[in-house]
């Protein structure tokens, strides 16, 4: 019998060197879009996926993630004695969304080692991995059409999109034939391809769905690319011998890893509120004349 998905794993622990300065002393996990973390849509989309229990990976100095998914006491009773119930109705329910624990990453080995420390959470179950500094925008969560991928077809789900030629080289690169609409089958993948070994312009962007096995591929799997654990590597050995499905996800990925991402992650989130959108939007077009 195929298990529903519950359980997800936020791989948070990455040092963010793409993105330094800001990155030195704050987790770019906790970098905001407009006026909220990047972190906390991710959780949100996993809530809204229908997963109950989410574990994030950090690292040394990420203690603020933590923070921000906990009660805070006096912000609460401040909000409270000012009759600001709608702020403070926010505040509360962001402790109370999913069954939320932490682990740190004891050295920063890369994601497929980052997926590895969740073995004792995850136990024998199906789990999905969020990518802590992708954001995916999306009326229909983008983790949730995985998981329905994964109940439907009972093997590893891939988020796949394709990318331009001239980044494939920056991402992975998968070997894929069409299933139905927007469903394909993986049989191989390489992670950041030299030009001759680029399968196809699809590559994974920001979410999976895994069976339990990959923590024993884990723990054969040597350093690769970067000289770091990748996950890409020992999702590999699953699409080559047992076949992976790749879902191209209805939704809009950001990626909070690197600048250029960040600035249109908050510019189109800006753009798209209704309390800051059309004041935004004159700003910018105001702006755009002065190029
Ligand atoms: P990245 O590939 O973006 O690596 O990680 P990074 O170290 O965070 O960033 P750069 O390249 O130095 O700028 C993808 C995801 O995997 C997590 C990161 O936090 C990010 O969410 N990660 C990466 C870990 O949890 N542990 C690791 O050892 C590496």
């Amino acid at each position: 019998m195929i298990r529903s998905v519950r359980k997800a794993v936020i791989p948070a622990a990455g040092l963010g060197t793409r993105v330094l300065p800001v990155s030195k002393a704050m987790p770019k996990e906790m970098l905001p879009i407009v006026d909220k973390p990047a972190i906390q849509y991710i959780v949100e989309e996993a809530v809204q996926s229908g997963i109950t229990d989410i574990l994030i990976i950090t690292n040394r100095g990420k203690g603020i993630i933590e923070d921000h998914f906990d009660h805070a006491i006096e912000l609460e009773e401040r909000l409270a004695a000012s009759g600001r119930d709608a702020e403070l109705a926010d505040i509360v329910k962001l402790s109370h969304m999913a069954n939320i624990y932490f682990l740190r990453q004891k050295e920063t080995k890369g994601l497929g080692h980052a997926v590895g420390c969740a073995r004792s959470f995850v136990g024998d179950e199906p789990f999905a991995v969020l990518y802590g500094d992708d954001v995916i925008l999306s009326d229909n969560p983008a983790c949730g059409q995985l998981c329905r991928a994964y109940e439907q077809h009972g093997k590893g789900v891939v988020g796949i999109k394709e990318v331009s030629p001239d980044v494939i080289g920056k991402y992975c690169s998968l070997a894929v034939s069409p299933l139905s609409e927007r469903t394909y089958s993986v049989t191989d993948m390489v992670e950041k391809p030299s030009p001759d070994k680029v399968m196809s312009l699809f590559s994974i962007l920001g979410r999976c769905v895994l069976p339990p096995q990959i923590f024993d591929i884990l723990d054969h799997t040597p350093p690769g690319a970067g000289n770091e654990i990748q996950l890409t590597d020992a999702m590999r050995e699953l699409a080559v011998t047992e076949g992976m499905i790749g879902v191209d996800y209805i939704g809009k990925r950001y990626d909070m890893g690197n600048k250029l991402g960040i600035l249109q992650a908050n510019c189109e989130a800006a753009l798209a509120r209704d309390d800051l959108g059309p004041a935004f939007a004159e700003y910018l077009k105001a702006l755009v004349q002065t190029l």
